[in-house]
């Protein structure tokens, strides 16, 4: 492996293996590769601040990863220990986002990709980054849920390293977001909100939190806040949902893999599981672009959907809460289009009518 050009990227301050080494499963033999994931902006949300009554709401910005969105961290662990096991190809199933990484880092590393993606049911920009890097996609007549278990029956049986987030690699490197939240922060927050779809990250944060906590290096944990789509909400159920829908495509998933993980996050962390409207992931979605300056993909503002749905009252007072915003809004174009389209102002190309436009928009 050609490590040095594979890690040249690093040289600003590292990705995720080389800043927390000392927390992941690596060996001598993995190869230290890096797109630059990781080290993510951090940023006070002023109007949820008002909104929930807080005295600080954080907004994890997981959108700013090398492909857009938190997979990044989790896939550089998964494929640099694909390479050091020998692996020449990667198979995910995904609504998206995986696809992306995978296909990134694979292609980075010289392995072939291989992703199952339910058809009709992926935002446009994502599918355009797995063809680009150069995967092989295949569209699954089904959903989220039967693409994941042929993938693994496929894996079972074919020369292919797994790359979903049952792959445990997935989850040591997702980790680090809580520990990034932590070093920033210089302790837990006391709340953390975070989307849930196959439960992989919410799994992997509450690991991040535990093993700093009893590191000593943070005093606490936080109560962990997942948010479902009402339409495909298994876990506020506790049932699966045969047929998932919501228009938030990333978390379309009826049977979640890491069930277990994010029920213990729950449990343990005295938090909450709940569901949100797509009406009320869409209004959080224009909020955090309108106020806030950050444009996600619908499945990611559910966070903010569920932090206003549970604390909106204003509950929070004296509280330090975190919302982690996982992938960016130019993943889901169409959605994006939709929602602006209505506001376009045609105008011949003269200055008068501009100035007028822009006289009336400066009301
Ligand atoms: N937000 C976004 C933007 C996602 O892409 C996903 C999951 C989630 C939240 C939920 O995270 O699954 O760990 O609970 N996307 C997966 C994918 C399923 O295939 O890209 P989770």
């Amino acid at each position: 492996m050609a490590s040095n050009a594979l890690r040249s990227s690093a040289a600003l301050g590292g990705g995720v293996l080389e800043r927390y080494a000392d927390w992941l499963p690596l060996s001598e033999s993995t190869p230290c590769i890096t797109l630059g994931e990781g080290s993510t902006p951090l940023v006070r949300a002023q109007s949820l601040e008002r909104a929930t009554g807080a005295d600080e709401v954080w907004l994890k910005l997981e959108l700013c990863n090398p492909t857009g969105s938190f997979k990044d961290r989790g896939m550089v662990v998964a494929v640099a220990k694909a390479v050091e096991q020998g692996a020449s190809a990667v198979l995910c199933a995904s609504t998206g986002n995986t696809s992306a990484s995978a296909a990134a880092y694979a292609a980075r590393c010289g392995l072939r990709a291989f992703v199952l993606v339910p058809e009709g049911r992926i935002a446009q920009g994502k599918l355009a980054q797995a063809t680009a890097h150069g995967a092989r996609v295949l569209a699954v007549d089904g959903n989220f849920d039967d693409a994941l278990t042929l993938a693994q029956e496929l894996t079972e049986r074919l020369p292919l390293a797994l790359v979903n987030s049952v792959n445990p690699y997935r989850i040591e490197g997702q980790k680090t977001a809580a520990m990034e939240v932590v070093d920033s922060l210089g302790d837990a927050p006391d709340l953390h909100c975070i989307p849930v779809g196959n439960a992989g990250n919410i799994t992997a944060y509450w690991k991040g939190y535990c093993e700093y906590f009893h590191a000593e290096i943070a005093s606490r944990r936080p109560k962990m806040l997942g948010v479902q789509a009402s339409g495909a909400a298994p876990l506020v159920l506790g049932h699966p949902v045969e047929h998932p829908e919501t228009i938030a495509t990333a978390i379309r998933i009826g049977a979640p893999a890491s069930w277990k993980g994010a029920e213990a996050a729950r449990v343990e962390s005295g938090g909450e599981i709940i569901a949100v409207t797509d009406e009320q992931i869409l209004a959080a979605y224009r909020l955090l672009a309108d106020t806030e300056g950050v444009f996600c993909e619908p499945a990611s503002a559910a966070s903010v959907a569920g932090l206003l749905a549970r604390h909106g009252g204003g509950s929070l007072v004296g509280q330090r809460v975190v919302c982690t915003i996982t992938g960016h809004g130019l993943k889901d174009p169409e959605r994006a289009v939709e929602s602006i389209s209505a506001d376009l102002i045609e105008i011949d190309s003269n200055y008068d009518d501009a100035a007028a436009a822009i006289v009336e928009g400066l009301g």
